[in-house]
């Protein structure tokens, strides 16, 4: 799984509205010194993504500096929910800089006390304390250390088992990927920790079983009895779909977890921060989970992640004993707080919530008129998916969906590459600033874009 984009220039059709313009060769012929320069310096794994050197990005939209703008519907990797290079987030990284201060490790500064603040306020009442990290799996990992700590306090050391879900990602670091559930990923670690186990994740596609039984009858199928169990990390839709479980069958697992005194963790990563129209996606479940883990979305721009929870679960460690090099960095605090402000003070959630529909009919649109290869669709807010199959069947397909998404680069929508766990998945998650007609231009050329990559099957 995983291929490379070309780049060799093609030459393909001019485009000029409002919100997208071509008007070279892809990849412009003038940027492939620089993609040859990162192809011959970085690791292969670096060439996943469709050529365009980022020039500038602004609201929602990319440009490269040979004239060409994309509509951007990946948010980089679901990161400017604020939209790109947002004004109020731009003057606050800039009043940072000027402030005289941009480093300052784990000594206290006004700014991670006002972002962490803020954190609590928009976090549901009883997640009291906030810790501030870097990237997504140092937060996720820093979840699983503390669901595992915590677990041994209250059982000793047989209560370390950490439960994630098939198909799950939380990251690529040692811990996150092996409670994620995509097999491929975790060959490199061999020896795989027995006390981290998966259990079917409730999609209803790949998974048709949905009953909260299922997670009873599985944990009990790999050896781990509740009494072994320290915490359930989800994410809270997968990020392949995107895919909800059944309301009912979190509420079934928050209550078996309140019995069984594990933590649950919803890892909102990629969730979080308006996505779904929600400020926390865990919202649709109608639960609080012990601990949410924080990333991507917070800053709509700088790295910035962390862990919010129950101080009985967060004040785990003594002083000194759980910190991290950049925690709370003034300048990522900064941008949080703005990019935070804006989401809710410009309504941008509200407006995720109120296009969903468009975003919804289109990509349903689509996989009526081709069923045959769209296994599955969903959307919730601003983020959607089509899981591609292979013709008839409900065998993924790698290569169909990078088609389709590097027709769309052509005309001027940039999308990800491929997600999922056999990269199947065309994912759609433009910025929440999005307004609707330009959601329904790039819904129109995704639609196109499926059309001709079905033609040139036949
Ligand atoms: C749900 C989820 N968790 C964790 C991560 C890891 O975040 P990072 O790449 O910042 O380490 C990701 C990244 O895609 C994610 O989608």
């Amino acid at each position: 799984m995983g291929k490379e984009f070309s780049i060799e220039p093609i030459e393909v059709p001019q485009v000029d509205t409002r919100y997208r313009r071509i008007t070279t060769a892809l990849p412009a012929p003038e940027s492939i010194q620089t993609l040859e320069t990162l192809r011959n310096v970085e690791p292969i794994s670096m060439r996943g993504q469709p050529p365009v050197v980022w020039d500038r990005a602004e609201g929602f939209q990319v440009h490269d500096a040979h004239g060409n703008m994309w509509l951007d519907f990946s948010c980089g990797v679901l990161v400017t929910n604020a939209g790109h290079g947002t004004k109020a987030i731009c003057d606050a990284i800039r009043d940072q800089v000027d402030s005289g201060l941009i480093h300052n490790y784990c000594f206290p500064s006004e700014e991670r006390a006002e972002l962490v603040t803020l954190l609590q306020e928009v976090a549901p009442k009883g997640l009291e304390k906030v810790f501030l990290l870097t990237t997504g799996s140092e937060a996720t990992e820093c979840a699983i250390k503390l669901a595992r700590t915590h677990g041994i306090a209250k059982g000793g050391d047989k209560k370390i088992g950490i439960v994630g879900a098939d198909r799950g990602f939380h990251g690529r670091t040692l811990a996150s990927q092996m409670t994620g559930g995509i097999p491929g990923q975790k060959d490199w670690i061999v020896n795989l920790d027995p006390a981290i186990v998966q259990i079917p994740w409730p999609d209803g596609y790949w998974t048709e079983d949905t009953s909260f039984d299922l997670f009873l009858k599985t944990l009990e199928e790999r050896g781990m009895s509740p009494e072994n169990v320290a915490g359930v990390m989800f994410e809270t839709f997968q990020g392949v779909g995107p895919d909800f479980a059944p309301v009912e069958y979190i509420q079934q697992l928050r209550e078996w977890c309140d019995a069984n005194e594990v933590v649950l963790i919803f890892d909102e990563v990629q969730a979080g921060f308006g996505r779904t129209g929600r400020m926390w996606a865990f919202e649709h479940y109608g639960v609080i989970p012990d601990l949410i883990c924080i990333g991507k979305g917070v800053t709509s721009s700088l790295p910035l992640s962390g862990v919010i929870g129950r101080t009985e679960i967060m004040d785990a460690y003594p002083p000194g004993s759980m910190t991290s090099t950049h925690t709370g960095n003034p300048l990522s605090c900064r941008a949080a707080i703005a990019s935070i402000r804006s989401l809710i003070d410009e309504d941008l959630i509200g407006n995720a919530a109120r296009l969903e529909s468009v975003l919804k009919n289109s990509i349903e649109a689509i996989a009526e008129k081709h069923a045959d290869i769209i296994g599955r669709t969903s959307a919730r807010g601003l983020v959607g998916g089509l899981q591609v199959v292979k013709h008839g069947t409900q065998e993924p397909s790698h290569d169909l969906a990078f088609d389709i998404i590097e027709r769309a680069f052509h005309k001027g929508l940039l999308l990800f590459a491929p997600v999922g766990a056999w990269g199947q998945t065309v994912k759609l998650a433009p910025p929440l600033c999005i307004n609707k007609e330009a959601l329904e231009e790039g819904l129109e050329i995704l639609a196109g874009c499926v059309d001709e990559a079905v033609d040139a099957l036949e």
